[in-house]
């Protein structure tokens, strides 16, 4: 039985399996609408998601499959005291798969080691987030045409955002992948990636300015500053209007360069910015619910 903890735990040819198989999901849907039926996945969500849960109750539901879960914390027996290992045992007698986020990081992995059926972590604390990474590579390979000889862009919260810190690491097993970490000093890309980074011998240059980098660019990756991570507001208020990417910044970038974003946005894309073909990050919702259901179809070993 496999669990999807990191980006990492797919080899870079099961994942270009999965993608191709996100690909055939997008274009065949028919041919998915019943693989799961008689199938369920638990949603086990600890903070909040809008995106995340949704994508995968919508992706088990394209496959014909049923959902159940939570949606909050309070919601469920962890107000009681129960442990993450508890619950999934519980979850397993229920569901065939369960997507777990936590603010906690390393739940889904202690999770994982009691759980009888395959764990997905939907985001743990500010680790990882391995599904939005697939959601980006899939973007990326579909709109761009390749993972690898890009210069990619990241800019805003790289300390606590852990869509950033999967991404890094997925993007570092492709040939000739750049690196520009586009951060306030507070913000800056944890020392442990920075290192893996070094170790593989991957080109990288942290910058503070947005406009500088901008013009050198394949892909910028937005991201919002992680307010539920700051231990003070006052810190929080100081960084968080710290970049705000408007049209007239979008005038610094090359006409192919990507924006993309996890979502949710709070200040640091001007909606002026939506309707630029540049971009994707709507688009990019959407690539989120094949890859999900790819994701599934893998896991759960089904033939298709
Ligand atoms: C991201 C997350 O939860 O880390 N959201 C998402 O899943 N699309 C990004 C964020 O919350 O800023």
């Amino acid at each position: 039985m496999r669990h999807l903890m990191s980006p990492l735990d797919l080899s870079v040819e099961e994942l270009e399996k999965l993608l191709n198989l996100a690909n055939d999901i997008e274009h065949n849907p028919d041919k998915y609408a019943h693989v799961c039926d008689g199938k369920r996945i638990a949603t086990l969500f600890y903070e909040p998601s809008t995106r995340t849960r949704l994508s995968f109750e919508a992706a088990m539901m394209n496959l014909g499959g049923k959902v159940l879960g939570f949606s909050s914390a309070a919601s469920s027996s962890a107000a009681k005291g129960e442990s993450v290992a508890d619950t999934i045992r519980m979850a397993s007698c229920y569901a065939d798969i369960a997507a777990m986020r936590h603010p906690k990081e390393g739940a889904p992995l202690v999770a994982s080691m009691a759980s009888r059926i395959p764990v997905i972590n939907a985001g743990d604390g500010g680790h990882q987030h391995p599904t939005q990474t697939l959601t980006d590579l899939l973007t990326i390979r579909s709109l761009k045409g390749r993972l690898d000889h890009l210069v990619i862009g990241l800019c805003g919260d790289l300390k606590f955002g852990r869509t950033v810190h999967s991404l890094i690491e997925a993007l570092s097993r492709y040939e000739g992948v750049e690196f520009i970490l586009i951060s306030p000093e507070e913000l800056r890309v944890p020392d442990y990636i920075l290192e893996e980074l070094r170790a593989k011998g991957i080109k990288y240059k942290e910058v503070v300015r947005l406009e500088e980098a901008l013009p050198d660019l394949d892909l910028l990756y937005m991201t919002r500053v992680q307010k539920e991570r700051f231990f003070n507001e006052e810190d929080y208020v100081r960084m968080k209007d710290f970049y705000i990417l408007d049209k007239a910044k979008m005038e610094l970038a090359g006409p192919e360069m990507l924006v993309l974003h996890p979502l949710p946005r709070v200040n640091e894309i001007s909606v002026e910015v939506d309707n630029d073909p540049r971009a994707v990050y709507f688009q990019q919702v959407q690539y989120g619910v094949y890859v999900r259901m790819a994701l599934i179809v893998t896991l759960l070993e089904l033939e298709v």
